[in-house]
């Protein structure tokens, strides 16, 4: 795997790329960024055992996602007196299973999409089946990930509690679950608000449950980190939806426009664009002020992260 071109790619789709966020414009943001996608490259190349299915993994895993989850882990960390190196494995293993959804997502099946992070979907380039099965590679690889960390007994146990919980058929799989049933069908705003919850806020809620847990918080920081992952992927979904709508696949790097023509269940569907828009605006102001009692820098860059998200769609 050429890794220097697939960097490449990185920066040009970073730096055209303003609705995908550019981090580098954000000194500590950009700072962990690397870090972690330093981090990310050295494991993978450890586990390179040049089979067909290592390079479709190592493809999504390396293409230039924006890491929001790993650095919301990271943050959540410091934010609660810890380190931001200390996340780095569990940062990975929940990239790695973001990244599994993503490539499942794409598939004829669920989304049907062709465009990921500026490039072909996993099955675009590999097959349907290799993409199929990469993505559970990268489960896999994830609770691999936790085990190789040096973390306590105890916290390594918690973090696979919770991707249990979080991530199976009671968490993200759910929500795209109900995403794909609730197609074409008349949906209310709880059922969004389920969707939601589920296929996006879990992964977020995870994030920020994992760097709290691996700082040591108490049960305050730890409940209100996680209240502003849960608020904070609300929004994001929210946005990424009415994103759908208003925004090019060049500035997504990413198929947009099939949400309406699916008849997917939006808040857009539900509410309309003025009334989603605000919606997400809400759900940003919740998260934000489940944090503000938290002085630290990390905490403000977590709160500054939520705003400029926002940024966005306003
Ligand atoms: C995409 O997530 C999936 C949604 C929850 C909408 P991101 O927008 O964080 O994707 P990457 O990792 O930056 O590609
Ligand atoms: C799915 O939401 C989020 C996942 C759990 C993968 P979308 O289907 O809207 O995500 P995108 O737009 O394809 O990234
Ligand atoms: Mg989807
Ligand atoms: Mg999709
Ligand atoms: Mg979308």
């Amino acid at each position: 795997m050429d890794l220097d071109s697939l960097g490449l790619k990185w920066y040009f789709y970073l730096y055209t790329s303003s609705k995908g966020l550019d981090l580098s414009l954000h000194n500590d943001l950009g700072q962990k960024k690397r870090l972690f996608e330093d981090f990310l490259n050295t494991f993978l190349l450890e586990h390179d055992n040049g089979t067909g299915l290592y390079k479709a993994c190592a493809y999504s895993m390396t293409s230039p996602g924006k890491r929001l989850r790993p650095l919301i882990t990271m943050l959540s960390c410091e934010s609660a007196g810890g380190q931001a190196e200390d996340t780095l494995y569990a940062g990975l293993a929940i990239e790695m299973i973001h990244t599994f959804s993503l490539i499942h997502d794409d598939l004829p099946a669920i989304d049907n999409d062709d465009m990921r992070r500026g490039m072909p979907t996993c099955h675009s380039k590999f097959g349907e089946p290799t993409a199929i099965l990469a993505g559970d590679s990268l489960i896999f690889l994830a609770i691999e990930t936790v085990f190789a960390s040096g973390y306590a007994t105890e916290i390594k146990m918690d973090l696979l509690r919770a991707i249990g919980d979080m991530c199976g058929v009671g968490g993200l799989v759910l929500g795209e679950y109900k995403d794909i049933m609730a197609e074409a069908k008349d949906v209310t705003l709880n059922d969004v608000e389920q969707i939601y919850l589920n296929k996006t806020s879990r992964l977020f809620e995870l994030s920020a449950y994992a760097g709290s847990r691996i700082a040591g918080a108490g049960q305050r920081e730890i409940t209100s980190l996680r209240h502003y992952g849960r608020e904070l992927g609300l929004a994001f979904q929210a946005i990424d939806d009415i994103l759908d709508i208003t925004s090019t696949e060049d500035v997504m790097g990413k198929t947009v426009g099939g949400d309406m023509l699916k008849k997917k269940a939006t808040i857009v569907r539900v509410l309309g664009m003025d009334a989603a828009r605000k919606w997400a605006e809400e759900r940003t102001g919740s998260a934000v002020d489940s944090i503000s009692y938290m002085t630290s820098p990390a905490a403000g860059t977590l709160r500054k992260l939520a705003r400029d998200l926002l940024g966005r769609i306003c």
